[in-house]
């Protein structure tokens, strides 16, 4: 037997890290059986760290299993068990294609904890069998981009569609600051999209970088596409069956609202947005993509969640590791997870 202690990412945010103690250990199980492995997982509770994750296998941890913990929502660092009370440190092969710090200097009111977005691109990267070399990410409710920038960190390309003309700016503005203190290549470009009337509907913002010159220049770029336009419309937007996984942070109906076709008003359920978008969006997943979409309980129910998916020719995982995720943010709010895949 092997034992391991996988020490916790105290983050920033105290709630979060007492929900992330539990769901990060769905979140393991999800990584770790993609590579045939299927450790015994707990908490450590009689141990001198401060929050820790016992993980017992029969045979030792091999590179892909240990890149797949470098890159899971908990790690913090990682220790062999070597004897009672003896931790052998064990250096993570690293697992980002982009600096990690693209997600941690942006904070705003709204945004979508960093940790547990990647989280949810953890379970969908784990739930996608497509067979694209190179994979692409979409969020179609993106906000300030945190989806976006964890596709990138991750070695995705990505897309957006964001309602909010200022959280569209601010992410420009935001990225392109970010690029140019940071010294990485990057091109941009600015675009509109109208109608076949000529009437503009959307603005399109793309960038393309990479992490050193060398991969900008081997044509090994990443690149970035969002478009400030109701998701609704995604489908005049992109190509179909252009993503691989597709990864939101629903509207929680209450510090956002979601736009309803039906009165143009925000409304505090985003069940009918998610009902009025979710052909569009399966319309852009690729055979064998992932979905992973996370709510607010409170305004809308996993089974409520799992119909609306299911109608639109999904197959919803409702088995732990993919199901199970329910913990509480706040007061206001009871967040959940659904993940599904296209046939
Ligand atoms: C929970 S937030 C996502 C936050 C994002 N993950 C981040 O960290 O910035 C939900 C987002 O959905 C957007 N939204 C609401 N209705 C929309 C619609 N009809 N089309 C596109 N975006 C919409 C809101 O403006 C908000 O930015």
């Amino acid at each position: 037997m092997h034992t391991y202690a996988l020490l916790a990412n105290p983050g920033h945010n105290r709630i979060y890290f007492e929900s992330a103690m539990e769901i990060g250990q769905l979140e393991l199980a999800a990584i770790l059986s993609r590579n045939g492995v299927s450790p015994k997982i707990s908490v450590m509770t009689d141990s001198a760290l401060p929050g820790a994750i016992l993980i017992e296998t029969q045979e030792p941890l091999e590179e892909a299993e240990l890149t797949a913990i470098a890159a899971s929502s908990l790690t913090y660092a990682f220790f062999e068990i070597a004897g009672e009370d003896l931790l052998r440190p064990i250096k993570l092969p690293p697992f980002e294609c982009f600096p990690e710090s693209l997600n941690q200097i942006l904070r705003y009111t709204g945004k979508t904890n960093e940790q547990f977005t990647r989280l949810m691109v953890n379970l969908a990267i784990n739930a996608c069998s497509t067979d694209s070399e190179k994979k692409t990410l979409l969020d179609p409710m993106c906000g300030k981009g945190t989806t976006l920038f964890e596709g990138i960190i991750r070695g995705m390309n990505v897309v957006g569609t964001e309602v909010q003309s200022a959280s569209f700016a601010d992410l420009q503005a935001f990225l392109i600051k970010y690029l140019k203190t940071g010294r990485f290549k990057h091109r941009i470009r600015r675009e509109k999209r109208s109608d076949s009337n000529g009437k503009k509907f959307a603005d399109f913002f793309y960038v393309e970088t990479a992490a050193t010159k060398e991969a900008f220049a081997d044509d090994n770029k990443l690149t970035l596409q969002v478009y400030c336009a109701d998701t609704r419309r995604l489908p005049e937007l992109v190509k179909k069956q252009c993503c691989d996984m597709l990864v939101c942070d629903l509207p929680y109906g209450v510090q956002h609202g979601s736009k309803t076709a039906s009165t143009g008003r925000l409304s505090r359920s985003p069940a009918e947005l998610l009902e009025d978008s979710i052909a569009g969006w399966v319309n852009s997943m690729k055979s064998g993509a992932s979905i992973v979409l996370s709510f607010n309980e409170f305004t809308l129910k996993w089974d409520v969640a799992k119909e609306i998916l299911e109608n639109a020719g999904l197959t919803v995982k409702a088995e732990a590791p993919f199901a199970g995720y329910l913990h509480r943010v706040d007061q206001s709010i009871n967040r959940n997870i659904i993940c599904a895949v296209k046939p």
